[in-house]
């Protein structure tokens, strides 16, 4: 499974890249907002400059021609853009269009197989079910992405299963054993998963304890 970042923020996936783990990134118009003042246009070529990988960038047309223009033009500023594109009938025709073009294309605010499945249909490069919404509300959103992944290993579907909306370390662990392909996340919970206590006072004693050691004295001339 890849690990991607859930950010618009060019520091955060600076040191993602650093720790040498990131597989990609994925942005939204909310992700966007919050960097406040920074160009859509420069912020993805940064990005994709710095992951090396897919960076979703999303249209906010809600036409299927609007979304065409839109994702022909994010898709043209970087090799690595990725179109991310809604579920609804006017997203699923664009999806079909800008694959067709060879765009690679995300479908994202996915929350049931149906809505997979009609995406993976259109051809999508990957599907983004959001879990920690589906939890919000009582659902089982981990559940949603196992079925996904069955779904589409049986059918043979090519389309990736991008477990978005993760909100806690054990959300990757669980998407990873259930087969996501994918599991993109904000960057507190990259770090989540790099920290423990024990680790740090493991590092620690291990620090102390070559400070501490008798180094042989040099023989007297
Ligand atoms: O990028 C889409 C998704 O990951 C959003 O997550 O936390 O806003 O539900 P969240």
């Amino acid at each position: 499974m890849k690990l991607f970042l859930d950010t618009a923020n060019v520091d955060e996936v600076r040191q993602g890249a650093a720790m040498g783990v990131l597989g990609g990134v994925t942005t939204n118009p909310s992700l966007m907002a919050k960097e406040r003042g920074a160009d859509f246009r420069q912020t993805v070529i940064e990005i994709c400059e710095l992951a090396k990988g897919p960076v979703s960038a999303e249209v906010t047309a809600l036409d299927t021609a609007g979304m065409v223009a839109q994702g022909r033009e994010v898709a043209s500023w970087h090799e690595h853009v990725v179109v991310k594109l809604p579920i609804t009938p006017a997203g699923l025709a664009a999806c079909r269009e800008l694959r067709g073009e060879g765009i690679a294309v995300n479908m994202t605010l996915c929350f049931s197989v149906n809505q997979g499945l009609l995406a993976a249909t259109v051809g999508a490069t990957y599907v983004s079910p959001f879990l920690g919404r589906l939890d919000d509300i009582g659902h089982d959103g981990m559940a949603l992405v196992a079925e996904l992944v069955e779904v589409f290993r049986v059918q043979r579907f090519e389309t990736q299963v991008l477990a978005a909306s993760i909100r806690h370390p054990l959300h990757v662990v669980q998407a990873a054993k259930v087969g996501a392909h994918i599991a993109t996340m904000p960057f507190k919970v990259l770090m989540q998963m790099v920290q423990h206590p024990l680790t740090d006072v493991g590092l620690e004693r291990f620090l102390a304890d070559w400070e501490r050691r008798e180094v042989p004295k040099p023989a007297l001339a």
